[in-house]
């Protein structure tokens, strides 16, 4: 376990406290739906389904989820027939409604308190897969130490798979009901976004902590992390869709949304990699 959110970096220290009060929001009316989790042995996430191709056949493969949240994807991998999972996350909130979900659900999932900084020295053991997906590293002003621990986390010959918002969407907003550049696409990490938003992605409570810091981190910034941590970028995918509305004006199609009609060809909205440890 790790010693808590006290010791971390006050911004992360901030962001532990945003995600602590998110649970309840995500556990309510409009949330997360987890009783159909419950009802339905057979379920499985939406973004776990969403990148079940980039995962392929999960049997007898220990898997690590890094940044789980409360543990809807770390289920839907157990589900998917991985032999043991373990989620890691450093919101305890979100992993007591993850333990609590695995036991109302019976599914085969471990949770382990850890800021992914000191993830592989926590965990202290390696596993044939990591995967970790949407909302994931624009929580994290270092990209070199996540991408460190996700090559500790991983035996030689692991897979990585990660999708997430793309790095040149992370830079658009939209302002007076336009889809424009508003935010730098290069960002320190002394720099962060910082923001104060009372309401999440989903549920409809409100966020009691609402400040929140994030970081973008470029396409370069990425892929060079996680080749100087020794992993071997195996494929890269672009889509057009995500799957959260991140604008208003965004357009829902099937489970995930899409920029409005003139702009949907011409922007990147989300990424995908695929690697193994070398
Ligand atoms: C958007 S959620 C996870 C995404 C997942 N697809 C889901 O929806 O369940 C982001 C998670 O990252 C966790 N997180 C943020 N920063 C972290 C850090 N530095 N170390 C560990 N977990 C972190 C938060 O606690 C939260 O549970």
């Amino acid at each position: 376990m790790n010693d808590g959110p006290a010791e971390l970096d006050p911004l992360l220290a901030e962001n532990v406290a945003n995600w602590n009060s998110r649970v309840p929001v995500h556990l309510g009316p409009g949330g997360y739906e987890i009783e159909q989790y419950i009802n339905d042995p057979t379920r499985v996430s939406q973004v776990v389904a969403f990148d079940q191709p980039m995962l392929g056949n999960l049997s007898g493969l220990s898997v690590v989820h890094l940044q789980c949240h409360i543990g809807t994807d770390t289920i839907s991998l157990a589900r998917l027939g991985a032999g043991e999972v373990v989620g890691i996350d450093f919101s305890d909130a979100a992993l007591d409604a993850a333990r609590d979900l695995a036991a109302q659900t019976g599914d085969n999932a471990r949770f382990i308190l850890s800021d992914v900084y000191r993830a592989a020295a926590t965990v202290d053991q390696h596993f044939d897969l990591l995967y970790t997906s949407v909302g994931t590293i624009c929580w994290l002003d270092d990209i070199n130490q996540w991408a460190a621990n996700v090559a500790g986390l991983l035996k030689p010959g692991g897979r990585f798979v990660f999708r997430d918002l793309h790095p040149v969407m992370w830079t658009y907003e939209e302002v007076d009901g336009q889809i424009v550049p508003h935010f730098p696409y290069w960002q320190q990490p002394d720099q962060p976004l910082s923001h104060e938003c009372s309401e999440s992605y989903v549920g409809t409570g409100t966020v009691a902590s609402p400040r929140t810091n994030e970081w973008n981190h470029t396409v370069a910034e990425v892929l060079n992390a996680l080749i100087t941590s020794g992993l071997c970028i195996e494929h890269i995918e672009e889509y057009p869709g995500c799957d959260w509305q991140l604008f208003p004006s965004t357009i829902p199609e099937g489970s995930q949304y899409f920029l409005p009609e003139k702009l949907r060809d011409k922007l990147p909205v989300t990424w995908a990699i695929t690697a193994t440890k070398g």
